[in-house]
Parts: structure tokens; sequence; C-alpha cells
């Protein structure tokens, strides 16, 4: 890979997108381009065709989106559909019509079918029913998957989808009427450790499945596929190792220090049963996860502490 040539990082401000441009600069790539969302909306597709005419970038690493968790997917259905294929899609026509040698799409493992054999193969997409709480999502994101699928097959692009597990570790989203599972979980047992160490409620029965993978260790997968001649469209990303959600919360509870009672409120959905990617694929190609939970999540609770009174606020 040439050092020098122009790499737009689309959504660098993002959890995932923030560590990847640290992934690039630590590996001595020195011309990114970046630009927030006020600065360039690219649900804007002349503002996105303007911007390429402009900047002409070599490679392009989207990690740009309308992100959030079930109960923020379910409120703004709208916002999570249009949004994310704007986005997309203005990234990729204007990527292409501007000759860019490398596109980086990422996906994501809820957008599988709900009910898919475990773990999850790439090949198991669009094979039944999505998840309902985060279909608009999904279609979405399954449309940009495709999409890169269908340049790479028209064009003979590099244009390549990675599909990470659920994310998490510093900037991450800790709202919590639109954050995930995990940054939920750090800041409901933080707040109730220091009001005394009192309940926690968290949602569903907790016998719902889960994989994750620390920020740091996705972005030094996306830098392996940036640098790589992959032969397919499509890798999943993950740790391959799975927990339950009960599980995950004795661990949160016992990294943040929390001694007080968890409360299961049954009422709310679970979600999926179980979402663990199979990683043979990527494995095979010579990249692997090596950040563990317990670690990642010590580092994550000691940023949150860091900035505690500069967490953002998502607004839909
Ligand atoms: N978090 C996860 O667990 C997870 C799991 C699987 C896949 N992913 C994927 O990873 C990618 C990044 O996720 P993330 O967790 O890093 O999300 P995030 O922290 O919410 O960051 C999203 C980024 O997208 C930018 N953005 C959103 N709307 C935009 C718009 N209209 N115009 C320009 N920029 C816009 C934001 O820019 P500003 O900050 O400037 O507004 C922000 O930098 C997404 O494609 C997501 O699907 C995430």
């Amino acid at each position: 890979m040439n050092k020098t040539a122009k790499i737009f990082v689309a959504g660098h401000c993002g959890m995932v997108g923030s560590a990847i441009y640290n992934e690039l600069i630590k590996k001595g790539y020195d011309n990114i381009v970046c630009r927030t969302s006020k600065e360039l909306d690219l649900r804007n597709q002349q503002a996105v065709a303007d911007f390429f005419e402009m900047e002409k970038p070599t490679y392009v690493i989207d990690a740009a989106a309308r992100v959030g968790g079930i109960l923020a997917n379910n409120n703004y259905p709208y916002q999570f559909l249009m949004d994310n294929l704007q986005i997309q899609s203005n990234l990729m026509s204007s990527a292409l019509n501007n000759s860019v040698e490398k596109f980086i799409f990422l996906g994501s493992s809820c957008i599988y079918p709900k009910l898919a054999p475990q773990p999850l193969k790439e090949e198991y997409l669009l094979t039944s029913s999505l998840e309902p709480t985060n279909e608009w999502y999904a279609l979405a994101k399954i449309t940009g998957v495709k999409t890169c699928e269908a340049i790479r097959k028209q064009f003979g692009k590099d244009f390549l989808s990675l599909m990470p597990t659920n994310t998490y570790g510093q900037h991450d989203n800790f709202d919590l009427q639109t954050s995930h599972v995990l940054p939920a979980m750090i800041r409901k047992f933080h707040e109730a450790k220091i009001n005394n160490h009192a309940p926690v409620t968290l949602w569903g029965t907790g016998a719902a499945m889960r994989e994750f993978i620390h920020v740091n260790d996705f972005a030094n997968a996306v830098l392996f596929a940036f640098e790589n001649n992959l032969a397919e469209h499509l890798y999943n990303v993950g740790t391959g190792v799975d927990l339950t959600i009960k599980e995950l919360a004795m661990v949160i509870q016992k990294t943040v220090g929390h001694k007080g009672e968890i409360i299961w409120d049954t009422s709310k959905p679970d979600g999926t049963p179980r979402k663990l990617l199979d990683v043979s694929k990527l494995s095979h190609a010579g990249w692997n996860a090596s950040i563990s939970l317990e670690e990642g999540l010590k580092e994550t609770y000691a940023w949150f502490l860091e900035n505690a009174d500069e967490l953002r606020q998502v607004k839909m």
C-alpha cells in the first residue's frame, strides 16, 4: 500500500472510525482526509459528489452510519433505513465515478437472519427472515453489502464488506436511549455503584447469547483487509467466542465494582437468541482477534471514567 496515497475515512469521529483513523496513523499512513457530519452531510448526494471531485481519494473506508440499539431502531425506523441507504449509496457511487481503488464497507452481524444456524457463515446472509427489531437498519446494510458485491462483479473493483460482531470500546455511545447493550450496562452499573450500590434493572431474560469485539481489534482487522487483496467480497470479523447476556452482566458488574442486585425485566425483548460469527474465513486469510473481553472491558471502563463529563448525547 502506498503510505502517502489519499485515504478518506468516513465517520472518523465515531467509535469505529476513530479507532481506524488511529490505526492508520500508527501504521504510517499520513494522507488521511476526514469530514464531520456538520462539515459534510453524507446523505447529501451533490455535496458528496463535489467532495470526491475535489479531494479525489485513492481509498475509502466507510465507518459512517446511523447506529443504535434496539430502542432507537424501534423508535426511528425511517432514519435507520434512509440515512444508511443514502450515506452508503452516495459514498459508493462517488467512489466508483472517481476511480477509487479500494472501498471498505462495514456491515454488522445483526443483519444476518434471526434464526440462521450458528455460528453464522457469510453465505447465510439473505437466507431467511430478519430480526424485526432492527430490520430497517439491516435492510440498508444488506443493500450496502450487495452494492459492493455488484461493483466488484461488474467493474472488477476492490470493493469489499466486513461484518463485525458487536463492537465496544473507547468513544462508544453510552446514552441510554440509543446505546447498545454493553455500553448501556457499563453506564447503568456505574451509576448504581455511585448511588449506594442500588439495584440495576436490565432488559430481557439474560439468556440471549452475544459475541463482542474490542474496537481496537476490529480496527486492526480493517487495516488487515485494507493492506491485503482478499479474494472475496464479504468477511465476518469477531472473536469466535460468545457468552450469555447474564454472564456479560456479571463480568461488567465485577469490572465496575457494583455490589447490588440485578433485576431482569422480562417484559422487554431479548432480540435474536444467538449471534455468533463463524470467523474461519478471515482467520484462514491470516487475521485473528487478540483482545480478551476482560481486558477490553477494563480499558473501556477506564475511558468511560476519564470522559464521564463529556459523553456524547445522540440525537435522532
Ligand atoms: N458499534 C457496533 O457495535 C457496530 C457493530 C457492527 C458494525 N458497526 C458498524 O461500524 C460503523 C461505525 O459504527 P460506530 O459504532 O462507530 O458508530 P458511531 O460511533 O455512531 O459513529 C458513526 C459515525 O458516522 C458519522 N455519520 C453519521 N451520520 C452521518 C452523516 N449523515 N454524514 C456524515 N457522517 C455521518 C458520524 O459523524 P459525526 O460524529 O461527525 O456526526 C460518526 O462519526 C457503522 O457502519 C456500523 O454499522 C458497528
